[in-house]
């Protein structure tokens, strides 16, 4: 079978993630939470206390930097310089300056050569902010995934919850808001839907209702 390119995009807790490992699961497919390498730089930045604000300094610290995305029984883990770092990078330090670290221009082009280097056989799930726009901008099937920002705060409140950790709804709403405003607002490649891709409000959809809409835009594509 035809192995395709599919571009998730949306603001934060949309469902990018969940939904992509889902569909990569289901077409075998590798799966690219390209978040999570903006993720694993800023933490790395944090813990040689860089300055967010410093490209020059950014640039020269990614440039020897590892990041590997590795499939694994509990899902993808991702590796810093040989070192999980799959949970550290989902503090609210590293998610408070993240949107920072990935406004410079020259953090994002080194971020896109090494995701189009995933992706250049096809066959790739890629999830983040500028997949359709800038990284995979011919990709087959591009989605963009919208809920409304009490619902998108309210599902990572339960996930919050679930995992034992403390959370609190109305400082989680906040954050959202000011980390969609940030990544929209930034000069290079904004959060911005593809003119060609499909916009799927989630509101009021489950996982598995999302992922059906997403599956049949990938059968027609296939067949
Ligand atoms: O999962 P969540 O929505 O919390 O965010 P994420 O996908 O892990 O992305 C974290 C941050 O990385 C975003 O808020 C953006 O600032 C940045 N990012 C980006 O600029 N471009 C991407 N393709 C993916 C993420
Ligand atoms: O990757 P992104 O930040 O866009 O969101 P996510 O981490 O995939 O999803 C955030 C939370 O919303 C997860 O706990 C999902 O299980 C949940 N979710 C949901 O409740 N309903 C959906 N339609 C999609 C996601």
């Amino acid at each position: 079978m035809r192995k395709i390119s599919i571009a998730i995009d949306g603001p934060a807790a949309a469902g990018k993630s969940t939904v992509a490992k889902i569909i990569a699961e289901k077409l075998n497919y590798i799966y690219i939470d390209t978040g999570a390498m903006y993720r694993a730089l800023t933490y790395k930045a944090i813990m040689n206390n860089i300055d967010f604000n410093s490209e020059r300094e950014l640039i020269s610290l990614l440039k020897e930097t590892k990041i590997e995305l590795l499939p694994s029984d509990e899902g993808q883990l991702i590796y810093l310089d040989g070192k999980d770092v799959t949970t550290e990078i989902r503090t609210s330090e590293v998610t408070n300056s993240v949107s920072t670290v990935s406004m410079h221009k020259l953090v994002r082009e080194e971020m896109v050569r090494r995701q189009q280097s995933f992706g250049l056989d096809g066959g790739v799930v890629m999830d983040g902010r500028d997949i359709g726009t800038h990284v995979l901008p011919q990709a087959e099937v591009k989605v963009f995934l919208l809920a409304s920002v009490e619902e998108r705060a309210a599902r990572r409140h339960v996930e919050n919850v679930n995992k034992g950790f403390s959370s609190d709804l109305e400082q989680l709403k906040q954050e959202i808001a000011n980390r969609d405003k940030l990544d929209s607002e930034r000069e290079i490649a904004p959060l911005k839907k593809a003119d060609d891709a499909v916009e799927m409000d989630t509101t009021s959809l489950s996982i598995h209702q999302v992922v059906d809409k997403i599956m049949s835009l990938v059968d027609e594509r296939i067949n």
